[in-house]
């Protein structure tokens, strides 16, 4: 199977990009597939959690919008199975760059009136690409006495009538999060029963699936090798 390619976005910083690029990058790399995060964000906070890591995988690099595509190719002739891409909250190119290269495009949104009207920008930049997308609520709170909370159903409500496809599981607010980014691991690895980790594993699942579906990015080149016959292309071979 060849590469998939996942854009991490969101316009809001604090949003929660990193703390998703990283935890799915562990995801994966737990899956047994050759996972690399690329941190295209010039704040390399992906990175810094790269540093931190005491695993080596999964691989994490830094790159500019302009450099992204050879780092792209060579991952995937190096036989990479994913690439996700960390981005900045604020960057046009970056943001462009991978929602080009993308299969599909998870866009972190909280629960608040801000983060919600900022997503239509996001979601413009995915639907023009023509790339599809899922929608994470993020730092969503913890429900009251069973009750979902009325910022996180007015937040889901205004998000669908804007043409956002929800993600069937979100991520609520949990110090599990701070934590595990502080020690360079996913909430996955604290512990894989934790309500945290559960959601992380809620959204790598779908993210996946939707994934292993689609191939939208540009099929690399990748001639055939050239079976040489030394005197039809006049090879010089010696006397
Ligand atoms: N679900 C969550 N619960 C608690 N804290 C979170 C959650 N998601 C992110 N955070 C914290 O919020 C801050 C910003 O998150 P980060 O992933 O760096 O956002 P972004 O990359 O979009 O700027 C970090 O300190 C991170 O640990
Ligand atoms: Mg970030």
């Amino acid at each position: 199977m060849s590469m998939r390619t996942l854009a991490v976005i969101s316009r809001k910083g604090g949003a929660g990009k990193t703390t998703l690029s990283t935890s799915l990058a562990v995801s994966a790399w737990r899956a047994g597939l050759k996972a690399i995060l690329v941190d295209l964000d010039p704040q390399r906070s992906a990175a810094l959690w790269g540093r931190t890591r005491a695993t080596p995988a999964p691989a994490v690099v830094s790159t500019t919008a302009g450099k992204l595509f050879p780092v792209w190719s060579a991952a995937e002739n190096a036989g990479c199975d994913l690439m996700l891409l960390d981005t900045p909250a604020g960057g046009e190119d970056e943001a462009l760059q991978a929602v080009r290269l993308a299969d599909l495009c998870l866009l972190v949104c909280r629960p608040n009136v801000f983060d919600v009207d900022a997503l239509q920008q996001s979601l413009g930049l995915v639907q023009r690409q023509g790339k599809p997308h899922l929608v994470v609520l993020n730092q969503a709170p913890p429900r009251r006495l069973g009750q979902e909370s009325e910022v996180v159903g007015r937040a889901i409500a205004d998000l669908q009538a804007q043409g956002a496809r929800l993600a069937e599981t979100g991520l609520r607010h949990r110090a599990a999060f701070p934590a595990a980014a502080a020690g360079g691991i996913s909430v996955e690895e604290i512990d894989p029963d934790r309500p945290a980790a559960r959601e992380v594993a809620g959204v790598w699942a779908q993210v996946w699936k939707l994934l292993q579906a689609s191939r939208t990015a540009p099929a690399p080149r990748r001639p055939a090798p050239p079976r040489f016959k030394p005197r039809e292309v006049g090879m010089p071979l010696g006397a």
